[in-house]
């Protein structure tokens, strides 16, 4: 983990983030994410061994849920993440065996915020505005992570933000929705094979039908696509369309 947070910073990382939530069963054997939450000397002493090998003005944080299996260690954990010098702390609100499963628990992250001295930021089930403030409230932190929301929603961030300065919430255009997947797409290809982009903006088109019924109506047409230069076809011509009406 040190060898690689270094090989990461030299690359130019703005920040190093370690992943302690992960659910995944292939990770959890290979002894990755959130299996580790069992072990709070083992997160500290990984936390501490990324934090030495890195220079200090590249930031440490990490991420972890409540537990493993309950939340019993969830304080250890916290705690073990501060002391080897992380500077925040981001809690899924949420064990292991309880995956993905609404409701995350923001009142169980009370405690942990009254605990620590380090930012503790909220992670789990925040997809309105209205849920941010009743997390805020149940767990004290003011600041958060949005997963799924934010691809629900790209907007919600902003809107949380506009929210809490008392300004106008902007509502998203689907033109720019459009480009965003575009644009997702151009930085995915760089990485991942042409059938994975096309899975993922599935995907993602199918998260995004509940804000947005043009999002149901593009998945519709480029359903049983495969290829991903008739799938961006679609978008762009979508995208086009939008923007000729306006
Ligand atoms: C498809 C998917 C992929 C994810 N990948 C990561 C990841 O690579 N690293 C990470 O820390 N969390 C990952 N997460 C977890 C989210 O960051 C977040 O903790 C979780 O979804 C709970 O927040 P939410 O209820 O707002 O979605 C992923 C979640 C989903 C649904």
């Amino acid at each position: 983990m040190a060898e690689n947070a270094q090989v990461a910073a030299q690359l130019g990382a703005p920040a190093i983030d370690i992943n302690f939530g992960c659910p995944s069963k292939f990770v959890n054997r290979k002894m990755g994410g959130s299996v580790l939450l069992q072990e709070p000397e083992r997160v500290y002493n990984i936390v501490a061994a990324v934090r030495k090998a890195v220079d200090a003005s590249t930031p440490v944080t990490a991420k972890i849920r409540l537990g493993y299996k309950d939340d019993s260690l969830a304080l250890d954990n916290a705690l073990a993440v501060e002391s080897a010098g992380a500077s925040e702390l981001t809690i899924h609100a949420r064990t292991r065996i309880e995956g993905y499963t609404p409701p995350a628990r923001w009142e169980a992250l009370a405690p942990l915020r009254e605990a620590l001295t380090i930012p503790l930021i909220a992670n789990g089930d925040i997809r309105s505005i209205d849920d941010y403030y009743r997390c805020a409230d149940a767990s004290g932190c003011v600041d958060v992570m949005l997963g799924r929301g934010a691809l629900n929603n790209p907007l919600l961030a902003k809107q949380i933000k506009q929210s809490r300065n008392n300004e106008d919430i902007v509502q998203l255009d689907w033109s720019v929705v459009s480009s965003l997947i575009l644009a997702t797409s151009a930085q995915m290809e760089l990485e991942f094979s042409n059938e994975y982009v096309v899975m993922r903006i599935k995907q993602w088109l199918k998260m995004l039908r509940g804000h947005h019924p043009q999002a149901q109506q593009v998945f519709n047409e480029i359903r049983r696509m495969k290829k991903l230069e008739d799938v961006k076809l679609v978008i762009d011509g979508d995208v086009k369309i939008i923007t000729l009406q306006k």
